[in-house]
Formats: structure tokens, C-alpha cells, sequence
């Protein structure tokens, strides 16, 4: 362990003010609904990515009340393309969950930001140091990786019961009780920064590293063994058949997807887990229409799903079972997942 934690923490503060990221829209403000919004969209996705859809997001829910007073649809069409689409449901829900049950502000502690929808403990974290100065430890994957090679924690990180080790090896880096009012937000964007920008998975910029000389990883020359992973997530493949019925004028047949299960709550094609089975909700006349493409790849967390494209050309609006019809003008601003949305914006 390291012995000298105000060392460290001193160490990365100086350094994340000089080298650090200090210029994202989510920066240079302790507005617990941006840090909160941004915190969720980066949880899954790149930063490049989170500063488009970061920028469009507030121009139409700019606080916590707009959000919490907008529809589900209009919350999903926001998200469309982010992927992990539970992360707007449960933003949603969280919004709702401020107005209602704290008076429309955010709790300032983690223990109590803690009890709200998506927020787990490293986002809970975040928020509260970032606003509030508290003074706790944040353990996205990014800190994991510098916590464990700083403090050569070598327990299996997959396995839940080492996770209060983990967290504990975290919180003895923390900048001293009485650095915290100071330092507390700039340490957290710091340790985030490190593990962006040097101690990377592969090849770990050590050099320029602020905390290289007290770092076990990179003295026992083996920064790359951390973090330990034993267990693996084992991952499955699905196939599925999405029928792609559409007029001449461009309207498409869309189904809301059932919560849980792949795209919960979204808008979607019909899906069916054989051809046959989808063939079977056509009216007879139609199936002679029907056209079904190679599969394609989508490449999910646990799951790669290999998605077979079923197209059939509709000269009326027939009913297709569960779902409605979705004009060509509206269907661009439903929430749809991205593959779906790549689908039906095709030219041919
Ligand atoms: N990833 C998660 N939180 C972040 C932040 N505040 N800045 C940059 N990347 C992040």
C-alpha cells in the first residue's frame, strides 16, 4: 500500500491542473444535474461521442425539472443511438425522483445520491465529490486500473467479494480530511484523467506519470497484470428475424420492445425468432412479398445478436400484430436502437 496518501493525492491534483482535461462541457461548474447527466452518458461511452449528444440533451431538458417533466418518448429519442438504453430509463426516473421525493435538488451526500435510480456507488461518488467536495473514492474502470497498480492490489476484481477491499484500497489515497474542500474535485477528475490519458491498458505512459515512484505495478514492472481478472463474462449469440414491413410512402410498422429484455422500451421492428414464425404474422398475400437478408452483427455486452432483415413492400396499412404505423417523418425521432435506426434510414 502507499504510505504516504496526502503524497499521492497532492501529486495528482497538481498534475490533473497542468495536464488534466479541464476544458469539457461538463467541467468548470458544480451543477449536479450536468455532472449527473454526464456521468451516466460516460458510464458506456466515449467522450467524443458524449459531447454531441451532452449539448443536444440540455438544449431540451436544460434541469432536473424540464427532464422530469418530459415524456418517456421524448427522453428515449434524446438517448436513440447512446445504447444501454436502461441508462434513460433510469435517468428519467431519477429526475422524476428529485422533484418528487427532494424537492427538486439533488441530495449532496453519496450515501443518499446512492438511493436513486442508476446511480451506483462510483457515480454517486463522482457527483458528490465533483459538487460537494466530499471526500470519497470513485471506482470507475478507469480508477480501478490505477488504484490497483498504484496500490498492487492483485485479488480477483471480477469476483463481487473483493469489491470492499478494492474500495478501501481507493479511499487510502484520498486527499487529507482537511485538503478535501480544496482538492476533493480535482483529485476525482484527476484519478478519471490518469486513467484516460496515462495508465492505460496496454503500454501505460509511466514516464510521465505523476505517481510513478510510488507505484507497486510499475516498480514490480508489470503494470499491465492490473487490473486481475480471473472470472470472464461469458457471452451468448441470439438470432433474430426483424420484419421490415413498409409502404410505398415510407411508413414503417413499430413495435415498443416489453421491459426487460434487448432494447426495453424502445422503439422497434417486430422481432421473431425464426423466419417461419415471422412469415406466420403476415397476411397471405404478403408472404409471397417477402424477402429475408443474410444476417448482420450487433454486438451487445453479453450477447452478439445476428439480425436477419425481413423486408416486404405494403400496399395499404394492414395490422401486424402488437404495434403501430410510423410515418416516414416521424419515425426519425423515436427512440430507436442504433442498428434498427442504420436499418430503415438505408436508401435502397
Ligand atoms: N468519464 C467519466 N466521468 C468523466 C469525466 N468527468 N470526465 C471525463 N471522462 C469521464
Amino acid at each position: 500500500m502507499v504510505t504516504s496518501a496526502g503524497d499521492f493525492a497532492t501529486r495528482v491534483v497538481q498534475w490533473q491542473q497542468i495536464h488534466g482535461r479541464n476544458d469539457l462541457p461538463w467541467q468548470n461548474t458544480r451543477d449536479p444535474y450536468r455532472v449527473w447527466l454526464s456521468e451516466i452518458m460516460l458510464q458506456q461511452t466515449q467522450v467524443a461521442t458524449v459531447k454531441d449528444y451532452f449539448a443536444r440533451f440540455l438544449a431540451q431538458c436544460p434541469d432536473v425539472a424540464s427532464l422530469a417533466a418530459a415524456s418517456q418518448d421524448q427522453v428515449m429519442g434524446l438517448w436513440s443511438g447512446l445504447g444501454y438504453y436502461s441508462r434513460a430509463r433510469n435517468l428519467h426516473r431519477c429526475a422524476q425522483d428529485v422533484m418528487q421525493l427532494h424537492g427538486g435538488a439533488f441530495p449532496r451526500d453519496a450515501q443518499t445520491l446512492q438511493t436513486l435510480p442508476g446511480i451506483g456507488p462510483s457515480t454517486a461518488a463522482a457527483i458528490a465529490s465533483l459538487c460537494f467536495a466530499e471526500r470519497v473514492a470513485i471506482l470507475d474502470a478507469n480508477v480501478k486500473r490505477v488504484v490497483t497498480r498504484v496500490q498492487g492490489f492483485d485479488a480477483d476484481v471480477a469476483v463481487a467479494a473483493n469489491a470492499r477491499a478494492l474500495w478501501a484500497a481507493a479511499s487510502a489515497l484520498l486527499p487529507a480530511p482537511r485538503r478535501a474542500a480544496a482538492d476533493m474535485a480535482r483529485y476525482t477528475q484527476g484519478m478519471m484523467d490518469l486513467g484516460a490519458m496515462l495508465c492505460t491498458p496496454k503500454k501505460p505512459l509511466c514516464a510521465q506519470c505523476p505517481v510513478q515512484a510510488l507505484c507497486t505495478a510499475t516498480k514490480a514492472g508489470d503494470p499491465e497484470r492490473y487490473p486481475v481478472r480471473v472470472r470472464t463474462l461469458k457471452r451468448s449469440s441470439q438470432a433474430l428475424w426483424l420484419l421490415w414491413a413498409q409502404t410505398a410512402t415510407g411508413a414503417v410498422w413499430l413495435d415498443r420492445r416489453p421491459t426487460p429484455g434487448v432494447w426495453a422500451g424502445l422503439y422497434c421492428l417486430p422481432l421473431f425468432d425464426s423466419e417461419v414464425a415471422l412469415r406466420q404474422a403476415l397476411p397471405p398475400a404478403a408472404q409471397e412479398q417477402l424477402q429475408c437478408e443474410p444476417a448482420f452483427t450487433h454486438v451487445l455486452t453479453h450477447k452478439d445478436l445476428h439480425l436477419h432483415a425481413c423486408r416486404v413492400p405494403l400496399t395499404f396499412e394492414a395490422t401486424l400484430g402488437e404495434g403501430r404505423w410510423v410515418s416516414a417523418g416521424e419515425w426519425p425521432g423515436l427512440g430507436l436502437p442504433a442498428p434498427i435506426r442504420k436499418l430503415l434510414a438505408r436508401a435502397d
